[in-house]
């Protein structure tokens, strides 16, 4: 039985986000998929800041050892997802007991112990790891994080360069959102231009690529696709899925009125035909733009396994009901996989 891996042949890897469920078993139609048509992983959760570092003094490496286990047993290539990002990032690392800002030399130690315990940990097991997410705006500045409120924009080459003296062979990324906006292209541009001024490695960047019906412009992804590929990186569409529903913005009211909080989830049942056509065929458009440009693209990873699991169900608003996945509910393909896989 042919298989997505196959239709994708050797053109770049073809990955997944996997949970905890999936790799105790506790799902086994999703963990199937994921062994029949993907050749890579990465964790949705359990290799994040506060996953593996709760309290200063405490690693805590139980499911991200057994996610590294899965994926050696079924020999998947696996990346490491991530050492630095404002999100998901314990409460302690960045103050102190008072709440206070940590001092920059407190930061710093703090990033070297981080980044050298859990890369060291790793050694052997990954391709690569996201060094640092999500640190670039729209208009191309940088991200007032704690990191850089601390550190200010040093704190990005000093993650790069813990990472490679823990591990001088593991391939490093940059990972962020949005990244068709061309302020933040020229963003994340200027920052591998600073990188690789300073002589530190950077082996690609990784473009979460979490879309929807009106967004992004295939023009202005694709723009951004060679705009990375011409500072000497490949690309990675690192977190993979589209919206089936209407855009609306994270900061809508959802309480006043029954007719507001149906058009947040339109369809709660099943995804009327119309859209599902115009779904499918989006999705093929840019899986033809990443076939198009495999010469530079290293990686397409999807979040998640099915529509069911995906973190869009609730994003951003609780409660919407979403479908943005190669795999339904069912665990059936979507369309636009059947007859990619069929074409080949
Ligand atoms: C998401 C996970 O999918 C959710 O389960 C979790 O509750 C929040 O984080 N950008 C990233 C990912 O880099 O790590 C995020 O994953 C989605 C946005």
């Amino acid at each position: 039985e042919l298989t997505l891996k196959d239709a994708v042949g050797d053109q770049f890897l073809i990955g997944t986000a996997v949970n905890v469920r999936q790799v105790a078993g506790k799902d086994t139609n999703a963990t199937n998929i994921v062994k029949h048509h993907f050749n890579a992983i990465v964790a949705e959760n359990c290799m994040k800041m506060e996953e593996l570092h709760p309290s200063e003094d405490v690693y805590d490496f139980k499911a991200a050892d057994d996610f590294v286990k899965f994926g050696e047993e079924n020999g998947l290539t696996m990346t490491g997802h991530v050492l630095i990002w404002h999100s998901q990032c314990p409460e302690w690392f960045c103050v102190d007991k008072n709440g206070k800002n940590v001092s920059p030399e407190v930061l710093k130690q703090r990033m070297k112990d981080h980044i050298y315990t859990i890369v060291n940990h790793f050694k052997g097991k990954l391709k690569g790891w996201d060094v640092v997410n999500e640190a670039i705006v729209e208009d191309g500045s940088y991200r007032k994080s704690k990191f850089y409120e601390i550190l200010g924009e040093e704190f990005i080459p000093l993650a790069f360069q813990y990472a490679h003296e823990a591990d001088s062979t593991i391939e490093l990324y940059y990972n962020d959102y949005g990244m068709d906006n061309p302020g933040r292209r020229e963003g994340v541009v200027k920052l591998i231009r600073s990188l690789k001024e300073k002589g530190l490695r950077i082996d690609a960047v990784g473009m979460q690529g979490h879309m929807g019906m009106d967004y992004p412009k295939i023009e202005e992804f694709e723009k951004s696709m060679l705009a990375f590929a011409a500072e000497g990186v490949k690309v990675m569409i690192t977190e993979w899925d589209m919206s089936a529903l209407p855009t609306v913005s994270r900061t809508a009211n959802i309480s006043d009125t029954i007719a507001f909080k149906k058009a947040l989830n339109p369809y709660p049942d099943a995804l009327p035909d119309s859209v599902s056509q115009a779904w499918n065929a989006r999705m093929k458009q840019f899986f033809e733009l990443f076939e198009k440009h495999a010469d530079i693209v290293d990686r397409v990873t999807a979040w998640g396994v099915t529509d069911g699991d995906s973190w869009k169900n609730g994003f951003p608003i609780r409660g919407r009901k979403d479908y943005p996945l190669l795999f339904d509910r069912n665990y059936q393909p979507k369309p636009f996989i059947t007859e990619m896989i069929k074409e080949k």
